[in-house]
């Protein structure tokens, strides 16, 4: 049988890599949502809106391996008011599969363009990334408050990992000694008005996972997959039970790949660093500001670099840099995003 699957991406500028890059990944979308085998697309027709003619979106077709498919790229019927900057695909397979259970992909600005098919595989959730200090858990709150939805905090999580490991004496370097205990390690959550406990093998350590040396810990432990998957798994349960806003470092791009909404939080540095003394300052604790901000620097560079599902946003994820905006103004322009 026959089938077709359509596509469409906006594309930031009219620039070769720029229509090749979101062409690619449009295509990558088609095809893995769809399951398609290469060898089964017989022709793609694109088509790019009239500001678009610095290049031919069919080669990055050709660069991603579809060789056999026959393909057409033609300008588009201009209609005024219509979508800008947009590339937009029919990809015909064969395959035993009906048209019906065909899955069209929109992203970026073209999402606008058929809302019903985008929101259809989405799940209430609003994802919310970003590094240490960039204001996540504290606009999370306020908005999961706003929302009715529950706040899940995933660094917690990996905080109670690492703290499971300090407290038994396992040296952070020590992969497979962690891998050892993890089956001995019980995370479990409560919300209370929507905040959440979190539990160790039983054991409220809500507050004890709040120290630096845990954090180091956590980022560490962090980089170890089976750790991941083993959070992940509860992650994911959660936010199938639950509305939740969920922060972390691999929410829009892993764990919750469907989510709503998606937004990674950034600040300079200098300004997490000056957040972060604040805070010490107000628990009445001595600090070093260049020590902060050494702490900062290397957490970031080990939590961007690991392999497994490094801190980065999501392609259609709002970035937000905080630099110099107050908690509320940072609510109210992740709530502005919720709301579209
Ligand atoms: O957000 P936090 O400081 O509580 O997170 C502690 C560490 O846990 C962080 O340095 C990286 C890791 N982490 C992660 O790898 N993935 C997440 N989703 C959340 C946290």
């Amino acid at each position: 049988m026959n089938c077709c699957i359509r596509g469409a991406v906006t594309v930031e500028e009219n620039s070769r890599e720029c229509i090749w890059e979101n062409t690619k990944l449009m295509l990558n979308e088609i095809i893995n949502a769809n399951n398609i085998n290469i060898e089964d697309i017989v022709s793609i027709y694109f088509t790019c809106t009239r500001d678009l003619d610095a290049a031919y979106p069919a080669v990055a077709a050709r660069e991603i391996g579809i060789v056999d498919a026959a393909l057409m790229c033609v300008q588009e019927l201009y209609v005024k008011g219509s979508l800008e900057m947009c590339v937009r695909a029919a990809v015909n397979i064969e395959t035993y599969k009906r048209q019906k259970d065909m899955k069209h992909i929109y992203l970026k600005g073209a999402q606008r363009l058929r809302p019903d098919i985008v929101n259809k595989s989405k799940i209430d959730a609003v994802a919310i990334d970003g590094p240490a200090g960039s204001g996540k858990s504290t606009v999370a709150k306020l908005i999961s408050k706003e929302l009715g939805y529950i706040y899940v905090d995933t660094g917690a999580m990996y905080r109670t990992v690492g703290l499971c490991c300090l407290n038994k004496g396992i040296s952070l370097d020590d992969n497979e000694k962690i891998k050892e205990v993890l089956p001995y390690v019980d995370i479990s959550l409560e919300f209370d008005k929507g905040i959440q406990k979190i539990f160790l093998n039983g054991r409220d350590v809500t507050d004890e996972i709040r120290t630096q040396p845990v954090a180091e810990a956590a980022s560490k432990v962090a980089a170890i997959p089976e750790v991941r998957t083993q959070l992940v798994e509860i992650q994911r349960k959660i936010a199938e039970k639950n509305k939740v806003v969920m922060d972390g470092r691999d929410i829009g791009t892993n764990v919750l790949k469907n989510a709503k909404t998606k937004i990674y939080l950034d600040a300079d540095v200098s300004e997490r660093a000056k957040r972060r003394c604040n805070e010490l300052d107000e628990k009445g604790i001595t600090f070093d500001y260049d020590n902060i901000v050494k702490e900062i620097v290397e957490r970031d560079n080990y939590d961007k670099n690991r392999e497994v599902n490094p801190l980065a946003a999501a392609k259609d994820a709002v970035v937000i840099d905080t630099t110099g905006l107050t908690i509320e103004q940072v609510k109210d322009k992740i709530m502005s995003v919720v709301r579209d």
